[in-house]
């Protein structure tokens, strides 16, 4: 009896050496996050300042209209590349409208302006590294004769004791990802890290997560 339960404990004794060892190995690959690829801020960074740059995209406060287009719901969080949430951080969007069109007085895209899309949002990550912005999905439009741009939105993100990052989101399953120049340039392990995932809905909106990961200088 007294033989059994040594055995038996020397059994479990290993079982749990071996878990541990699955359980440190698990950890390590998940603590080490890829950090979200760069992408080029290209030429529409906004140049004329707006005292608007809140959450919600579809209105500028002062004006009665809504933005035209479809209204959707960003959402995501920032976190360093061991899994810690990032708080604070400031989180710069800029996007063309529901027509392709940025509100930059150097875009040749003829489509249409709308006085009633904000077009631009500086907000911060949360006390748990979480963000959320609502705006209309962009429009693809024009680069070069035969290039069109997907919908994307431009994001620059930045906070103290972390490198600057500079990116573009993309949309899943949109057909112009394969053909756009900047995307398909990426590996597809980038691409995947540059994707939103639809993931729900809220308050009759889609949800698209797009999660970051920022880099020590
Ligand atoms: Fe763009």
């Amino acid at each position: 009896m007294k033989k059994l339960s040594r055995r038996n404990l020397m059994k479990f004794g290993m079982v749990g050496t071996v878990a541990g060892l699955f359980k440190v190995t698990e950890s390590w690959s998940a603590m080490i996050a890829a950090p979200t690829p760069k992408e080029v801020e290209g030429p529409f960074y906004p140049v004329v300042d707006q005292a608007d740059k809140d959450a919600d995209l579809t209105q500028v406060s002062g004006r009665t209209g809504h933005a035209k287009g479809q209204y959707i719901v960003i959402r995501g969080s920032v976190k360093d590349i061991s899994g810690q949430p990032v708080e604070n951080a400031s989180i710069d969007v800029w996007q063309a409208n529901a027509a392709g069109r940025y509100n930059h007085p150097r875009d040749p895209n003829p489509a249409p302006q709308d006085p009633f899309f904000q077009g631009w949002a500086i907000i911060r990550s949360d006390t748990n590294g979480l963000y959320r912005f609502r705006t209309v999905k962009p429009g693809a439009y024009p680069a070069a004769k035969s290039w069109t741009r997907p919908p994307h939105i431009h994001f620059k993100i930045s906070k103290k004791g972390f490198s600057e990052l500079i990116t573009q989101m993309y949309f899943p399953n949109e057909p112009l990802n394969v053909s756009d120049l900047l995307y398909s340039n990426k590996t597809e392990a980038e691409q995947r890290l540059m994707t939103a995932r639809q993931t729900g809905e809220h308050e009759g909106l889609l949800v698209y997560t797009y999660d970051i990961v920022l880099s020590k200088h």
